[in-house]
């Protein structure tokens, strides 16, 4: 569910006509629905309410500062992935008792400012990351928590440049290392070793992948209790899949009812870390219609939207559906043709969406490219020198500009 419907015939978000919006502040433009970002939050967080787990908003989603604002006043802490966004996190106020710090490639300095500002855990990849959190915790006279990212080689069906599980990618450590790394804990005198992490990978809509990635590092968890080894976190990681065309992926009530069985009765605290979940749907990328161009073999709508403000269709060959801002009502008169619906940038991979049917589009239209709200404009690049879009935050009948439109200046403000 969100918050963006047709009144009459033309697409709103919230109380706000789209058209109305992109009249003050041009396109390419990203528009999100507050509501429809809390309300996803808070399914999540009802699904949950019996354990009461800590949720992270896995900020690498859409790390703009006023949604991760609304999120943090909601009670999500963050997953972050670079010290930007530690930096971003802090700056929105956030509670550094509710950040976790995942991702293979932590750099000495990151993993130093993490420390400095005590954030919960690091999520561990390595074990030279190990060894070097523990050096860094022991110069700066701290006791650190960590917990181990297993990767628990399940494989669930999505795209493979977003499976982050699995026996040939980088993410995370096998049981058996991990297992050692428990068993000789002793040896990292600054680390408080008390977590275990998973995810699995992104976009997943089905529940058989997290139940059995659970089920088990929950095994391993008990393995680990019975030699004295008490695991306080359980981080299951983020991945919900959510719908783009004709998905049906579990919701947040089926996803909890597959995994609250499987952590009943565990004495630990366990966290989740959605992204997609909580901001995809919450946001579209409006986009204008600039030419109509029509061949032999093939009709295009060139609109002012590249792959550098939205990559997904590009990088990942991803399916988003693509609607008219203003709809025109279909009669049998009128003629429906396909289009592709590319980009200005100079690559035959810049489309957003191939052979899709539109009645009657004419130059100057808005389209709405749907469910862009996550990996959107977290994803986008000046490729082609091209200023990245504005951003807009929908509350009910208030549309506020939440992130101005880059200049010229902004191209050029760092060179030398
Ligand atoms: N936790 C960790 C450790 C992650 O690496 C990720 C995402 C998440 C949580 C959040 O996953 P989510 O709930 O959003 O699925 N750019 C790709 C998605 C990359 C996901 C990277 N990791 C896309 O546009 O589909």
């Amino acid at each position: 569910m969100h918050e963006f419907r047709y009144r009459e015939n033309q697409l709103f978000c919230e109380s706000v006509g789209i058209s109305e919006i992109v009249s003050k502040y041009k396109t390419p433009l990203y528009i999100y629905s507050k509501g429809t970002l809390i309300d996803h939050y808070q399914k999540l967080k009802k699904a949950f309410r019996r354990i009461n787990p800590i949720i992270l908003y896995s900020m690498k989603a859409n790390s703009n500062l006023a949604l991760c604002k609304i999120l943090s006043k909601q009670g999500a802490g963050f997953d972050i992935v670079s010290g930007g966004e530690l930096y971003k996190a802090l700056k929105i106020g956030a509670d550094p008792e509710k950040i976790v710090y995942a991702g293979v490639g932590k750099t000495e300095e990151e993993i130093e400012s993490c420390i400095r500002n005590n954030i919960l855990i690091f999520n561990v990849e390595s074990l030279s990351e190990l060894r070097l959190i523990d050096r860094i915790a022991g110069r700066l006279e701290r006791i650190q928590r960590v917990a181990i990212r297993i990767n628990p080689k399940i494989r669930p069906r999505t795209h493979r440049y977003i499976l982050t599980s699995g026996t040939e990618n980088k993410f995370g450590i096998d049981i058996e290392t991990a297992e050692k790394i428990f068993l000789h804990r002793d040896e990292y005198r600054n680390l408080n070793l008390a977590g275990v992490h998973i995810h699995i990978g992104s976009q997943i809509i089905e529940s058989w992948p997290f139940v059995r990635a659970i089920k088990k590092v929950v095994s391993f968890i008990k393995d680990l209790s019975l030699r004295g080894i008490e695991i306080k976190w359980f981080n299951i990681g983020g991945g919900l899949g959510i719908i783009y065309s004709k998905e049906t992926p579990q919701t947040a009530d089926e996803y909890a009812r597959e995994v609250l069985p499987l952590v009943k009765g565990l004495n630990l605290k366990v966290i989740l870390e959605p992204g997609r979940f909580i901001v995809g749907n919450a946001g579209i990328l409006v986009t204008k219609i600039l030419y109509i161009k029509e061949t032999l073999n093939k009709n295009f709508l060139v609109v002012d939207a590249g792959m550098n403000d939205f990559i997904r269709p590009s990088l990942y060959g991803a399916y988003h559906s693509i609607l008219p801002v203003i709809s025109r009502p279909y009669s049998p008169k009128k003629k429906i043709k396909r289009f592709d619906v590319v980009g200005p940038v100079c690559e035959s991979g810049d489309f957003f969406g191939l052979n899709r049917r539109f009645i009657e589009p004419k130059e100057g239209d808005l389209l709405a490219i749907m469910g862009a709200g996550a990996y959107g404009f977290s994803m986008s690049s000046n490729y082609n020198a091209r200023p990245r879009p504005a951003e807009v935050l929908v509350d009910e009948r208030r549309a506020s500009l939440i992130r101005r439109r880059e200049s010229y200046q902004d191209l050029i403000r760092n060179e030398l």
